[in-house]
């Protein structure tokens, strides 16, 4: 008897130390997209013919990131900040004719779709002019400033019939991908907990950005930048930093937590929005008159399961997601995917039997053991069920999110992340933000479509 559980132990041992030996030592390198079927060489009658509104820095690493999508043509761009014109036409290769005046843009009836990368406190009026307009739109995250700003982008992506992206690139990842073919699968069995953050220690990542020596107000349309946002005299550090201020960013939710809640929705299928969140945090070190805390951490609920999301920075971590499931975990850290299985055998109760006389313990093993036979080495195969994937080198999920929309504006076919899924996201923010700064439980009203204390 005795001898019958050492073996086991032993047995179940050596299984575990197996599966982080195995998590670790073999990594498979996913194959990137075939860029959403598209061949090379696209017919001029299937080339969309875009123009980017916002050459910011994002809107240039999206100009750039385009040049690798087949049949995306950059024909125009467009930026409040004259010198950003520049810095487009060098990302896009060539030079497309710039303005500051978006409308512009909307008036050419040559252009098919716009990729919308300004600051967030305009994303709404551009977004619903270009509906009206009849472009599809490439919009960047988070879709909204409010939820307001969220409910009148849906409506008029509607009643305009256009195809939108938001711009949460994980969502077209193949490591996001394959995540959710693990998740779909059942191996992570039920999942109740989910956790994730997104940890940077710089000043870049704290969104201190330098300001750029020739910015002024000749240079700059400051009064169309404050379109949307009270009045107030020319400061570019608002300009350049404006994620710090409520008026046109949302600090850390709106930058970071929407790419942590997009993957997350993405990977359980969930499109919804969360029904509750609390928040805590502070600002600590970067203070330099940002409205925002540098640390924040929210707790979700939602009704299958809990999510706890926070973003630091003063300590460098990466971006991470865990989901804790009864039969598995599954770890996304940075480019790697993870996942490995849980031991959910059954074993014979040790810890609290402590407090038994020998005899009835003995009884009690002897007949557990005699109930639950020693499973088969040969078919024990949990230790090599781990796997871990990983992205190749220079693999850019920017560009298979692009190839998604353009795609989506030929064929008509949904975007994998559209007006919905992308407001959703982005009341998770707002939500986030609301609880931090009152101080209280941020509850959703779906039937008022607000959020309440
Ligand atoms: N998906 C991602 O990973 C990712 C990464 C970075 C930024 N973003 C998003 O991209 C957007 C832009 O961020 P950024 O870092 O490029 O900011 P940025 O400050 O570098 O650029 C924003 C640009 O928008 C321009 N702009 C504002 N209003 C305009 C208007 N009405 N017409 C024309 N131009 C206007 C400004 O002049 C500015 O140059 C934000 O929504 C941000 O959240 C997404």
């Amino acid at each position: 008897m005795a001898n019958n559980s050492w073996t086991r132990r032993r047995f179940m041992r050596i299984g575990t130390g197996a599966i982080a030996a195995g998590a670790a030592a073999k990594v498979t390198l996913l194959e990137p997209r075939p860029l959403w079927g598209f061949a090379q060489i696209v017919a001029p009658s299937d080339t969309v013919r875009f123009a980017s509104i916002g050459t910011g820095v994002r809107g240039c690493e999206l100009l750039e990131a385009s040049l690798r999508v087949p049949g995306f043509e950059c024909v125009a761009v467009c930026d409040l900040y004259d010198s950003r014109h520049l810095a487009a036409q060098e990302a896009v290769k060539k030079n497309a004719p710039a303005t500051r005046n978006y409308k512009e843009i909307l008036d050419r009836k040559d252009i098919d779709a716009v990729i919308i990368a300004v600051t967030d406190h305009q994303h709404r009026k551009v977004f619903v002019d270009a509906c009206a307009a009849g472009k599809d739109i490439y919009c960047e995250k988070p879709m909204s400033h409010t939820v307001d700003d969220g409910f009148a982008m849906v409506e008029a992506a509607r009643k305009a019939n256009r195809m939108i992206q938001i711009g949460s690139q994980r969502v077209s990842s193949i490591l996001y991908a394959k995540a959710k073919e693990i998740y779909d699968s059942g191996k992570l069995g039920d999942v109740f907990s989910i956790e994730a953050y997104w940890d940077r220690n710089s000043a870049s990542g704290a969104w201190v950005y330098p300001i750029p020596p020739d910015a002024n107000e000749q240079t700059i349309d400051w009064n169309a930048f404050l379109d949307g946002a009270p009045k107030r005299p020319f400061d570019p550090v608002r300009f350049f930093r404006w994620r710090c201020f409520t008026d046109y960013g949302e600090g850390l939710a709106g930058d970071l937590f929407v790419h942590l809640i997009s993957g997350i929705h993405f990977i359980t299928g969930t499109n919804t929005i969360a029904q509750r969140a609390q928040s805590t945090g502070g600002l600590f070190r970067w203070k330099d008159g940002r409205e925002f805390p540098d640390l924040i951490e929210t707790f979700y609920d939602y009704p299958n399961f809990r999510i706890a999301v926070r973003c630091n920075l003063n300590s460098e971590g990466g971006e991470f997601i865990a989901f804790y499931g009864t039969k598995g975990t599954m770890i996304i850290k940075d480019t790697t995917l993870t996942y490995l299985p849980q031991d959910t055998r059954p074993q014979p109760e040790s810890y609290s039997i402590y407090g038994w006389p020998l005899q009835l313990r003995e009884a009690y093993l002897q007949t557990w053991h005699a109930e639950h036979p020693l499973p088969s080495p040969l078919n024990f195969k949990v230790d090599e069920q781990a796997e871990s994937y990983a992205t190749p080198k220079g693999y850019s999920d920017i560009a298979d999110h692009q190839a998604n929309f353009c795609n989506a504006v030929r064929t008509r076919k949904k975007t994998v992340e559209n007006e919905d899924f992308g407001n959703n996201a982005a009341i998770g923010c707002h939500l986030a933000n609301y609880a931090y700064f009152n101080k209280a439980i941020a509850t959703w009203d779906s039937g008022a479509k607000k959020i309440k204390g």
